[in-house]
């Protein structure tokens, strides 16, 4: 992060505390869509294989406690979460918290796999978006038993709504699936990806949400688990992997903006991660990490979900030096400044 940014996230989080400091959060709830880099524990109580509820999962989280969440530690949806003034995170939609008053801040309703393209969830038996839309219209039932029904469409349409996906399309299909790479070129995945994208906002905006962020594809190419199976020897971020996410990139920005234009009173920010992740990755040392290209958790060159367990060999003492935490998930660490990015580019939805 350059100086500026830096000056400019510290004043950030300066004047939210002002905002906080009555103790309301700066936004009703917050509502969150997606994968597995927002997943807090769906796919716990789901038949997949996909799974994060398990040690060195969440050794670094509030107790030690392994939740479902593909990390040591904290998301940067839960960093976003406290940024705002939340003193407690969404909860899971599936887990036994997700009722009462603990729905008033909003919930979660993303699944590690999930993706734009509705068979990457099929394909590890992960929640659909479809389906995560369906959760919600559910949870909104809930709301209005909870709060009433002019409190609940005010908490819906004041609301955030975080949305993050693509990575598992891209990453734990596309690329690994012949049945995909060998009859779509990357460009073309890309704009089904797309149409699944607009579709998905326009029903969530037909659901009541009017102030959206949705995060950018990551350099898809430099998650340790990419360079491990598909890089050369030099160890460095696979290119043409980074040039199909930047490439995605364009078309998400492109079309978000043309969606704000068409739907009235959306407001819809594109969250760069993509820039951010790439700069750590490049010059770790300068933003605090010792390790860019191996994961904390074992070897560090592929384990992800049950390949990173209490018994894989070799797992780091200090997640804080790595930049990721397993093959395809960045460390709490990392978390924090994405989510301090987030912040920056996310502040028009707040105010
Ligand atoms: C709606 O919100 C107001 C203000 O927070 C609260 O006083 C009221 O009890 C709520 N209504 C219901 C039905 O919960
Ligand atoms: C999206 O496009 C706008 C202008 O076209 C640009 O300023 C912005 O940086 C882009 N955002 C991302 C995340 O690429
Ligand atoms: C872990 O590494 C971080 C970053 O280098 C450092 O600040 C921290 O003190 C280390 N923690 C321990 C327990 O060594």
């Amino acid at each position: 992060m350059g100086i500026s940014q830096f000056l400019l996230t510290s004043f950030l989080l300066d004047v939210l505390v002002l905002y906080v400091v009555n103790g309301q959060p700066l936004v009703p709830a917050l509502f969150i869509f997606g994968d597995s880099v927002v997943d807090v524990g769906n796919n716990n109580h789901l038949s997949t294989i996909v799974k994060a509820n398990f040690p060195p999962y969440g050794r670094d989280f509030i107790n030690h406690r392994p939740t479902g969440r593909f990390c040591n530690g904290k998301l940067a949806s839960d960093f976003t979460a406290e940024n705002l003034g939340f003193t407690t995170y969404p909860p899971a939609y599936l887990t036994k918290k997700a009722k009462g008053n603990n729905l008033l801040i909003g919930a979660n309703f993303a699944s590690g796999s999930s993706g734009y393209y509705e068979t990457t969830a099929k394909l590890y038996d992960a929640i659909p978006l479809s389906q995560q839309l369906q959760y919600f219209k559910e949870y909104q039932k809930k709301l209005v038993g909870i709060a009433g029904k002019s409190n609940a469409s005010s908490i819906i349409s004041g609301s955030i709504y975080l949305v993050s996906a693509g990575s598992s399309d891209f990453a734990q299909n596309y690329y690994i699936n012949p049945l995909l790479y060998k009859v779509y070129t990357p460009d073309e995945f890309s704009d089904i990806l797309i149409q699944s994208y607009v579709k998905f906002i326009q029903d969530l905006y037909g659901l009541g949400a009017r102030k959206i962020g949705v995060t950018t594809l990551p350099p898809i190419g430099c998650l340790p688990a990419a360079i491990t199976l598909f890089g050369s020897d030099s160890n460095e971020c696979v290119t043409k992997f980074n040039k199909d996410a930047v490439s995605f990139n364009n078309k998400l920005n492109a079309t978000s903006q043309g969606l704000q234009n068409r739907l009235s009173g959306l407001k819809i920010v594109v969250l760069d991660i993509y820039q951010p992740l790439y700069n750590i990755v490049t010059d770790p040392a300068d933003n605090g990490f010792f390790e860019a290209r191996k994961a904390c958790c074992g070897t560090g060159l592929l384990e992800t979900s049950i390949l990173c367990n209490a018994k894989s060999v070799g797992t780091c003492a200090n997640a804080s030096e790595y930049v990721f935490w397993d093959g395809f998930h960045p460390s709490e660490a990392t978390n924090k400044i994405l989510a301090d990015d987030l912040l920056t580019s996310g502040i028009s939805l707040v105010f």
